[in-house]
């Protein structure tokens, strides 16, 4: 089973956004898919609840579940997710990505976040891989240049912007994502998800590098 972490401390940052979207990518591809909602707020869960029984599968991740049925596991962290909370999650990850938006208050967020983060043992032991991406960035803005500035400045992959557009708003409400729409009508924006998902194919191809190692 391979498991992605989706975390950023900032509320809002876009992380149960991208969790859902990347659970029904994968529940579109024919893989088995459980995403595990860790967040008080219940977002993740009210939305597997509105989606059909005709769309591609999602589990609910039930903590002390059998998972050898299960191929992937998604997990949609809170806001403010620090300490031992953080420690725990980045240990069963074999991915983290970060959702960044272009604002100084979210950079600033992400700045501690990802200094706490980079001392994880199982980051600094390659257990885990850390992925940014640009959240809610439109390209012509001052701001999406100093999101971008801001995140080349760490030795991480940074693998694309995902723009501010109203289907994911839409598609949350009834359960759905991009993933779930006809492609023609959200075209632009599967592109901008292409170099995203090419990272999390390829790293969770990877084994994971063995707690000695
Ligand atoms: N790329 C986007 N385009 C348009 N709206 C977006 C985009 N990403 C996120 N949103 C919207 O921004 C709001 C916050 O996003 P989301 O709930 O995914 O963030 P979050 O990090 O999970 O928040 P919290 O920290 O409260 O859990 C939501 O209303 C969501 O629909
Ligand atoms: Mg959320």
């Amino acid at each position: 089973m391979r498991t992605v972490l989706v975390a950023n401390p900032k509320g809002g940052s876009g992380k149960t956004t991208l969790a859902t979207n990347l659970a029904a990518y994968l529940a579109n591809r024919n893989e088995k898919v459980a995403l595990w909602d860790l967040d008080r707020q219940g977002s993740s869960i009210g939305w597997l609840e509105m989606r059909a029984e005709q769309l591609p599968r999602i589990s609910s991740f039930q903590p002390g579940a059998k998972m050898s049925e299960t191929d992937w596991l998604v997990l949609d962290s809170p806001a403010g997710l620090h300490g031992k909370n953080l420690s725990r999650l980045v240990k069963l990850a074999r991915m983290v990505v970060v959702p960044v938006q272009p604002s100084l208050f979210d950079m600033e967020a992400t700045k501690t976040f990802m200094q706490q983060i980079l001392e994880e043992k199982a980051v600094r032991k390659h257990h885990a891989e850390i992925a940014l991406i640009g959240m809610r960035v439109d390209a012509r803005t001052r701001a999406a240049a100093r999101l971008e500035e801001f995140l080349a400045e760490f030795d991480l992959p940074v693998l694309t912007h995902l723009r501010n557009a109203q289907a994911y708003v839409n598609t949350s409400f009834e359960g759905q994502s991009l993933f779930d729409l006809p492609q023609g009508q959200v075209r632009r924006d599967l592109e901008q998800w292409q170099p995203l998902l090419a990272w999390i194919e390829k790293t969770g191809q990877k084994p994971r590098l063995s707690r000695n190692g």
